[in-house]
C-alpha cells in the first residue's frame, strides 16, 4: 500500500494531505480528465525527472490542457515537496486535471483553470525474499483504450485488470491484444528467450515507459543488445525470462506465469545482472 506522506501540494502551495480540498466539479473527478506522473526519488532525489516531465507535457498537450507551469518552477514544487516531506525513497504522484468547471458537461468550458495536486508515498527496496522468488502474473486480454500512450488518470481498467490478476493468485497482469503482447497493467515487459532480449515497441497500446528506458541504459552499459519488436503471445510460454520495469518496481522477475514457471521458476542470471547494474546506474544519477 502506497500510504501518502503527511505533505502535498496543491496548486502551488505545500499543505498538509489531510487538509488538501478540491472541488467535487474537477473534471479529474467526474470525467477522469486529467494526467498524472509518478516519480521515483532517491535519496531525496529524483531520478530522470526531465524524462517525467517530458511526457507530462505529451499528455497535456494530448488532452488540450495548458501546462500550469514552466519547466524550472515544476522542478521548484517538486523538489519542495520532496523536501516537506523529508527527503529519502519515495515515489512523488503528481496529477494535473484540466481543473473545476460550474457544472458537467462532456465538452470542457474554455479557459479553465487546471487543478495540480501531488502527493509522496515511500518507496521501500525489494526484500530478499522477493528478489529470490521473483513475482506472479497472469496474462489477461487488454480491455483498456486505444490511448495508452497517455498517462491519463482515468485507470478504471488497469484497476479492474489487477483485481483480476490478483483473483488468480497473480501479483501482475500481463496484457495482450490478441496474439499481441501489451504491456504490464502498471509496467512495460522485457522478455529473455534464446539469448536475446526483447521489449515491445512504442505504440498508442503502450505507456511510453521512462524505466524501460533506464533498462535500455542498463542492458547498454552491460554490453547487451535490446530487440525492440512486437513479441507474440505465445513467446511467453518459451520464454527463459520474463521482467515487469516500473517506477516504483525497478526492474523484477516474473517466475511464474498463469501458474506454471517461467524458465527454471526462479528469477535469471540475466534479469540478476540488470538489477546490479540498474543499482548502480540510479546511484550514479543521483550522486
Ligand atoms: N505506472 N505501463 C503502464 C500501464 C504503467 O502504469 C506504468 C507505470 C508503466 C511503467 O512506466 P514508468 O517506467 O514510466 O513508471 C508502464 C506507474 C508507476 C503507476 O501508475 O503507478
Amino acid at each position: 500500500m502506497a500510504d501518502a506522506l503527511p505533505h502535498s501540494l496543491l496548486n502551488g502551495v505545500i499543505v498538509s494531505v489531510i487538509d488538501a480540498r478540491i472541488s467535487p466539479l474537477d473534471r479529474g473527478f467526474l470525467f477522469g480528465d486529467g494526467i498524472y506522473e509518478v516519480v521515483p526519488v532517491y535519496q531525496g532525489k529524483p531520478l530522470r525527472l526531465d524524462a517525467h516531465f517530458d511526457r507530462l507535457q505529451d499528455g497535456l498537450a494530448a488532452l488540450e490542457i495548458a501546462n500550469p507551469y514552466s519547466r524550472t518552477r515544476w522542478a521548484e514544487l517538486v523538489h519542495q515537496l520532496i523536501a516537506a516531506n523529508d527527503g529519502g525513497d519515495m515515489g512523488v504522484y503528481l496529477e494535473v486535471s484540466r481543473g473545476a468547471g460550474g457544472g458537467r458537461d462532456f465538452l470542457p468550458e474554455p479557459n479553465m483553470q487546471p487543478t495540480v495536486f501531488g502527493f509522496c508515498f515511500r518507496i521501500v527496496a525489494p526484500k530478499p525474499e522477493l528478489l529470490a522468488r521473483g513475482i506472479s502474473a497472469a496474462t489477461l486480454e487488454d480491455i483498456r483504450w486505444q490511448r495508452c500512450d497517455i498517462k491519463s488518470v482515468a485507470l478504471v481498467g488497469p484497476v479492474m485488470l489487477k483485481m483480476e490478476a490478483k483473483r488468480r493468485g497473480a501479483d501482475e497482469a500481463i496484457l495482450v491484444r490478441g496474439e499481441r503482447l501489451a504491456e504490464g497493467s502498471s509496467s512495460a515487459l522485457f522478455v529473455v528467450r534464446d539469448g536475446r532480449i526483447a521489449t515491445p515497441p512504442a505504440s498508442h497500446e503502450r505507456l511510453p515507459s521512462i524505466t524501460r528506458v533506464v533498462v535500455a541504459d542498463v542492458l547498454d552499459a552491460l554490453n547487451l543488445s535490446l530487440d525492440v519488436r512486437e513479441v507474440r503471445r505465445d513467446e511467453l510460454l518459451t520464454a527463459d525470462e520474463i521482467w515487469i520495469a516500473s517506477s516504483t518496481r525497478e526492474a523484477l522477475p516474473v517466475t511464474s506465469l498463469d501458474g506454471k514457471a517461467v524458465g527454471e521458476g526462479k528469477p535469471g542470471a540475466v534479469w540478476r545482472r540488470v538489477f546490479d547494474e540498474f543499482q548502480a546506474l540510479k546511484q550514479r544519477e543521483v550522486d
